[in-house]
């Protein structure tokens, strides 16, 4: 076999690897000179035509030339390799000084914010959270908070009826009987946020539908001191030490005596503003002591036992806290009002 033959071979595949790009063509560099049936291998298989004397050297030439194109592919596959994970590198560097995209922030409705904080300050005073069903009989919405059927009062929280005797319940307070019942003459120490139904016009600050939270505590030896001390704590505690409470005295079939509790205006202080209406003050609760008759109504001896009750309005709290003006602005999930109360 001629040497020029080998040394063509040869100077060919390295031309060809010099050339090579790409891994793919690397590969096919490889497969045209060193697969089985390459013109290389090809002349190793001549081997056997020679003289014996002439078979070492031939060999010894052959492979080296085949040594010589097998690493020179390997040094262009390190080449090439690098220079992939440079290019790779380069179009997936991520720059860090762009802006991110940031997500959109919902925000809570004032709504529950308040209900959530008024339900905080009580559990920190050592009241339990208990419930009662929305759709409520007419017994416990009214006949066990002594408001018999045809009691006046019955006027002032006209609802929605089921039927006869079923109806959406006017208020909390038939949470205060059915606590009463459930806890058969212990004492009681609980509040109870929900939601509540009275069929009224809707307008800024009526609702048919809105939410209160009711408070009971029944022990021995209490007294309306109690009361107002427990919701003197709540007020500074919701609005500022600064604000006082006045209790003003009012009429609930289930309290006796029965009181509208105010707080002093955070707006101008007490000296009277357009907020309270040049009073000084802002009614936020009813409350009172719980009327003897509720108390044996529902299994507790009055001599033995007495109790204070209260009632507050979720929204009121709210609207009061945030300055709404409307009622309606809290149920109508308009994101124009609720991004206002993002939290910065
Ligand atoms: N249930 C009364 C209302 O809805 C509020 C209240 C609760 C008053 C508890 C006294 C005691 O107006």
């Amino acid at each position: 076999m001629e040497n020029t033959d080998l040394e063509s071979l040869k100077t060919s595949a390295l031309n060809a690897i010099a050339k090579a790009s790409t891994m793919d063509e690397i590969t096919l560099v490889r497969n045209e000179y060193l697969a089985k049936k390459s013109p290389l291998m090809a002349l190793l298989g001549k081997m056997k035509d020679l003289d014996p004397s002439e078979r070492a050297e031939y060999g010894a030439r052959v492979n080296s030339a085949k040594g010589e194109i097998s690493n020179a592919l390997d040094a262009k596959v390190k080449i090439l390799e690098a220079k992939e994970l440079r290019a790779k590198l380069e179009s997936e560097k991520i720059d860090l000084t762009l802006p991110g995209t940031s997500e959109e922030q919902g925000a809570r409705n004032p709504f529950y914010v308040v209900k959530d904080e008024i339900t905080e300050i009580f559990l920190g005073m050592g009241y339990e959270v208990a419930e009662g069903p929305e759709v409520e009989s007419d017994h416990f919405n009214f006949e066990l908070l002594n408001i018999p059927k045809d009691h006046p009062a019955r006027d002032m929280q006209d609802s929605f009826y089921i039927d006869d005797n079923t109806l959406l319940r006017t208020h909390t307070s038939p949470v205060q009987a059915r606590t009463m019942q459930a806890k058969k003459g212990q004492p009681i120490k609980v509040i109870c946020p929900g939601k509540v139904y009275r069929r009224d016009d809707d307008d800024a600050t009526h609702s048919h539908q809105f939410a209160q939270i009711e408070g009971l505590l029944i022990d021995k030896d209490v007294n309306l001191g109690h009361l107002k001390a427990t919701l003197e704590l709540f007020v500074k505690k919701m609005y500022g030490e600064k604000r006082q409470i006045r209790l003003r005295s009012s009429y609930f079939p289930f309290t006796e005596p029965s009181v509208e509790v105010d707080v002093s205006c955070a707006e101008c202080g007490g000296k009277g503003c357009s907020v309270c209406k040049g009073t000084g003050w802002i009614e936020i609760l009813g409350g009172g002591m719980v009327h003897p008759n509720v108390l044996t109504m529902s299994g507790y001896d009055p001599k033995v036992y007495q109790g204070f009750a209260f009632g507050i309005g979720i929204e009121r709290v709210a609207m009061l806290r945030y300055g709404i003006e409307d009622i309606r602005r809290i149920y109508q999930n308009d994101l124009r009002f609720l991004d206002q109360f993002k939290k910065r």
